[in-house]
């Protein structure tokens, strides 16, 4: 895949597509800018380079109308904080106003686009509103691997108007990383796949049972699992409809020699809240009425035994609602695992790098993915459109 270093970029405008798509608290602040810091490196190398950059992304899900909530202005903001340069937040991102500041402006920066959202010609991959974006550069740059799995405009509809294009330097590292991790492994290759719902990772377990060695199973979807084994658990959450498509794929592993774990034991409560009551049971000794929360002490040390020879491991979901401090430590004590192992670890998903981020065990991991659909459908071993667009 070409890639930016590729092409040359001297005075030109360069369009660099990234994902801004970075969370935020109630009060608008930025409450982890991984998104912003791993694109860096493609914005400091095309200004070396003499580029004219413009940067573009899309924050949140305004639905195609200007949703100041959604606007770009503390992201331009953080940039100028890490760049040390001037950051120039455009009022718009198409049309007139946009097009006049881009020929007029000679700061020592960098244009942010305004949010590409606030058209629905963004989401719709709308060839009008493709060829206004491609009208503002000489060379596209699709550095927004999280968002990559979107045929969207500026992703993909854009590619069709400018003839010089590249992948800018995350999403090539992305691709690398994740080509290594589960096309190209040192093995054992073990994936820990958890979250809410078996429904959203169904085609990606069905892919890696194709490509992994052993796979470890918690957060909610493994209640799906434990329930069509014949276990009560009680009150949890459980999709029904997918008990057959769960025992299918358990069969299937089984038929092609990947071991699966689920967990032995869960911290179990008796309502989904900070001060519930909880106790640690065995998976079959989940009380009536009451739910799995967490995967509890005996299933970490279980999965720490699978994890303690693996090569690669790849991480999507957290183990439990990690996110209140009674059902954290599932999923704690595994970020400490994998974080210690030799293996060349991989974590992809918001929830995931939340998890991991909560655990002071970023510097730890090999490589934190900023992806999360874009994730997960890689996983599913899909072409990403944003990808396919390049090619
Ligand atoms: C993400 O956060 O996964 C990407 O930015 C894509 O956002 P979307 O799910 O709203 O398309």
């Amino acid at each position: 895949m070409k890639t930016i270093r590729d092409l040359d970029l001297q005075g030109k405008r360069v369009l660099i597509r990234v994902d801004f798509n970075v969370p935020m608290n109630e009060q608008g602040e930025i409450t982890d800018d991984l998104r912003i810091r791993t694109v860096l490196p493609t914005i400091q190398y095309a200004l070396e380079q003499g580029a004219k950059v413009i940067l573009a992304s899309h924050m949140g899900r305004p639905k195609g109308k200007r949703v100041e909530k959604y606007s770009l202005a503390p992201i331009a903001k953080r940039l100028a904080e890490l760049t040390d340069k001037e950051v120039k937040l455009a009022p718009d991102c198409v049309g007139p106003e946009v097009e006049a500041l881009m020929s007029t402006y000679v700061g020592n920066g960098y244009v942010l686009l305004e949010n590409l959202r606030f058209y629905a010609g963004e989401e719709a991959n709308d060839p009008e509103f493709s060829k206004k974006l491609a009208a503002l550069a000489d060379v596209y740059i699709n550095d927004a691997f999280a968002v990559s799995h979107r045929a969207h405009a500026s992703v993909a509809g854009i590619t069709k108007y400018i003839s010089e294009k590249a992948a800018g330097l995350l999403l090539h590292k992305e691709l690398d990383y994740f080509h290594r991790a589960i096309d190209a492994p040192q093995r054992p290759l073990v994936a820990i796949v958890g979250g809410a719902k078996v429904s959203s990772k169904l085609q990606a377990l069905n892919r890696m049972l194709d490509k992994v060695d052993k796979i470890l199973i918690g957060g909610a979807m493994a209640n799906t699992f434990l329930k069509s084994q014949g276990l009560a658990v009680g009150a949890s959450k459980v999709e029904d409809d997918l008990l057959d498509s769960a025992c299918q794929v358990l069969a299937d592993a089984k038929a092609k020699g990947v071991k699966v774990y689920l967990p032995v034991d869960v911290i179990a409560a008796d309502r989904f809240a900070p001060d519930a009551i909880c106790k640690q049971v065995t998976v079959q000794d989940i009380p009536e009425g009451w739910m799995a929360l967490d995967i509890g002490p005996a299933s970490v040390l279980c999965f720490s035994a699978v994890l303690a020879d693996a090569k690669t491991i790849v991480w999507n979901g957290p183990m439990g609602a990690f996110e209140m401090d009674a059902f954290a430590r599932g999923t704690m004590a595994l970020a400490h695992t994998v974080a210690s192992s030799h293996a060349l670890s991989i974590t992809g998903g918001g929830d995931s790098n939340a998890a991991v981020m909560q655990s002071g065990e970023a510097d730890n991991i090999s490589y934190m993915s900023t992806g999360g659909g874009a994730f997960l459908m890689l996983m599913e071993g899909k072409v990403l459109p944003g990808v396919a667009a390049l090619e």
